[in-house]
C-alpha cells in the first residue's frame, strides 16, 4: 500500500507533460520538507541568530514558493479536476491550502520577534504540523489528481499544459 511518506510512484507520463511538470514541482517541494523536519528537530536549541536565520529561510520558501504553487493550482489544475469529477470535487483540497496558509502565518509570528523559549516550542510544533500536512497534501494530489488528467480532452489538456508550464517558467524566472 502506498503511503504519504513513500517516494511518489514513477510517473508514467512523458517528459514535458502536465503530469511530469506537476510531479517535478512536488519533488522539489518534498526536498524542502526535509529542511522543515530538520529545523523543527533542533529549533529549541539554536541560538537566537541561527534560529532567526534558519526560520527566515524556511518562511521565504513557504511564502514565496509554496503558497504561489498552491494559488496556481487553484487557478488551473483544480478547476480542471472539478470539470472532470464534478463541481466541488477539489473543495477539501482548497481548504487544505487555507489551513496551510494559516499555519504558515502562525509560524511567521512564532519564529520572529525575540524567539523566546516558549515561542521556540510553538514554532517547533508548527513546523512538524506543516511537514505532516504538506506530506499528506502532496500525496493526495499525486495519487488522486495527477492520474485523472489523462481523461481531459486534447483541447483542455493543451490549455492546462500552457497554464502549468507558464507558472513553472515564471517561478524559475523569479527565483
Ligand atoms: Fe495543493
Ligand atoms: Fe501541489
Amino acid at each position: 500500500m502506498d503511503s504519504p511518506n513513500a517516494a511518489p510512484p514513477a510517473p508514467a507520463a512523458s517528459p514535458g507533460s502536465v503530469e511530469q511538470l506537476i510531479t517535478d514541482e512536488h519533488f522539489a517541494i518534498r526536498a524542502h520538507l526535509t529542511d522543515l523536519r530538520e529545523l523543527a528537530t533542533v529549533f529549541p536549541e539554536l541560538d537566537q541568530g541561527a534560529a532567526r536565520g534558519r526560520a527566515g529561510a524556511v518562511l521565504d520558501f513557504l511564502n514565496n514558493e509554496l503558497l504561489p504553487h498552491a494559488a496556481a493550482e487553484e487557478a488551473s489544475i483544480y478547476p480542471a479536476i472539478d470539470r472532470l469529477v464534478g463541481a466541488g470535487a477539489t473543495q477539501t483540497m482548497t481548504l487544505d491550502h487555507r489551513a496551510i496558509a494559516s499555519i504558515i502565518a502562525q509560524l511567521g509570528v512564532a519564529a520572529n520577534g525575540d524567539v523566546e523559549p516558549g515561542a521556540r516550542f510553538e514554532a517547533q510544533r508548527l513546523l512538524f504540523v506543516l511537514e505532516a500536512l504538506l506530506t499528506t497534501h502532496l500525496w493526495k494530489e499525486d495519487t488522486a489528481y495527477v492520474p485523472l488528467l489523462a481523461r481531459l480532452d486534447s483541447h483542455a489538456y493543451t490549455a492546462l499544459h500552457a497554464e502549468v508550464a507558464g507558472h513553472t517558467a515564471h517561478r524559475e524566472h523569479t527565483h
